[in-house]
């Protein structure tokens, strides 16, 4: 991990970041790629699974058979996105930095479902790692579709005692990690042969604080920021090569990680003062749009942000002032 922890504001993970001190950092390079063997199954038959609704049976039919990169895939949001993927019959290449333990889960649990996929260890900051990534997805699957965006890491501090390592740190992971990992898909996209629906498709996991103000967490909300108008830039570059580009930014999500947030009587009280809808979100709210996202039943959805977060960003104060 980068930089040192000694800030006088507590370390504050959100649910898709790691923990430096819970060995899932995402500075720290164990240097292992092996994984599971991934398996070759670009030809295999669509899932069958006739007990799903209506609904999720059109997102099965188009998800099925296609191939889906999630960065930061070891615990939190980009598990629940992987394990939505998974179990509607994609294949996934479940990335993580540190946390080969909770990657080993989330793909066990994408396989229990009947998906399949490998885990990839790569620190996505580095571009040579997110080269990697991409390359070898393409090389094993023949290609791939989806891209979701989500590695992110929190190091938070007042803003005259931030130091540069924590601002780079959060910058580099958060956003130049979105750009190489986004880059590398792009070239890949850009060869493919046209179709009658995209040729492949990024989500880009920001926050609410691409448009909340953060005191506290400048360079966290400075990344997120950053996020929005990558997005939207690329979204608009790419849309007549028919590549869509969106992203989904998550309110207050429950996760192992942010616990403390919200197993507090106290503090959930606090948090839920933030949300209109008075619930924590959980990783299935955004698994289940993740899946809509990318699939082609949303093919008209370009350059959109999706707010998942009970209403957090309707400015929740002016439900009794004002
Ligand atoms: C952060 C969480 C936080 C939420 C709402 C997310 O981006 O990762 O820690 O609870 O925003 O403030």
């Amino acid at each position: 991990m980068t930089g040192t922890m000694t800030s006088d504001l507590p370390i504050n993970l959100g649910p898709n970041q790691a923990h430096p001190n819970r060995g899932h950092g995402l500075r720290r390079d164990d240097g292992d790629n092996d994984g599971n063997s991934p398996v070759m199954t670009g030809k295999r038959p669509p899932a069958k699974n006739t007990k799903l609704p209506q609904l999720l049976r059109v997102i099965t039919k188009t998800l099925t058979m296609k191939t889906v990169i999630v960065t930061g895939a070891s615990s939190g949001i980009g598990q629940g996105i992987a394990i939505a993927f998974g179990e509607l019959g994609a294949n996934v290449i479940v990335n993580y930095h540190s946390d080969k333990k909770g990657a080993t889960d989330t793909l066990k649990k994408i396989q229990e479902a009947g998906g399949q996929g490998y885990i990839h260890q790569a620190d996505v900051s580095k571009e040579s790692e997110a080269m990697e990534l991409i390359n070898k997805a393409i090389e094993t699957y023949n290609g791939f579709d989806i891209l979701i965006n989500n590695a992110g890491i929190q190091m938070d501090n007042s803003f005259s005692k931030m130091t540069l390592d924590e601002w780079t740190g959060v910058i580099d992971t958060n956003l130049t990690g979105q750009f190489l990992c986004a880059r590398e898909a792009i070239k890949h996209f850009e060869k493919k042969k046209q179709t009658d629906t995209c040729k492949g498709n990024i989500i880009f996991i920001s926050s609410v604080h691409d448009l909340i103000p953060w005191a506290g967490h400048v360079n966290y909300a400075s990344s997120k920021g950053g996020i929005l108008m990558l997005m939207k830039s690329l979204a608009l570059e790419v849309a007549p090569k028919k590549i869509r580009i969106n992203a989904i930014s998550p309110g207050a999500i429950a996760t192992d990680i942010n616990e403390e947030a919200w197993s507090d009587e106290k503090k959930k009280k606090e948090l839920l003062k933030l949300i209109p809808y008075q619930r924590i979100g959980n990783v299935e709210d955004i698994g289940k749009a993740a899946v809509w996202l990318g699939s082609d039943d949303s093919d008209y959805v370009i350059g959109t942000t999706i707010y998942i977060d009970g209403g957090m960003t309707l400015y929740p104060g002016f439900v009794d002032n004002g």
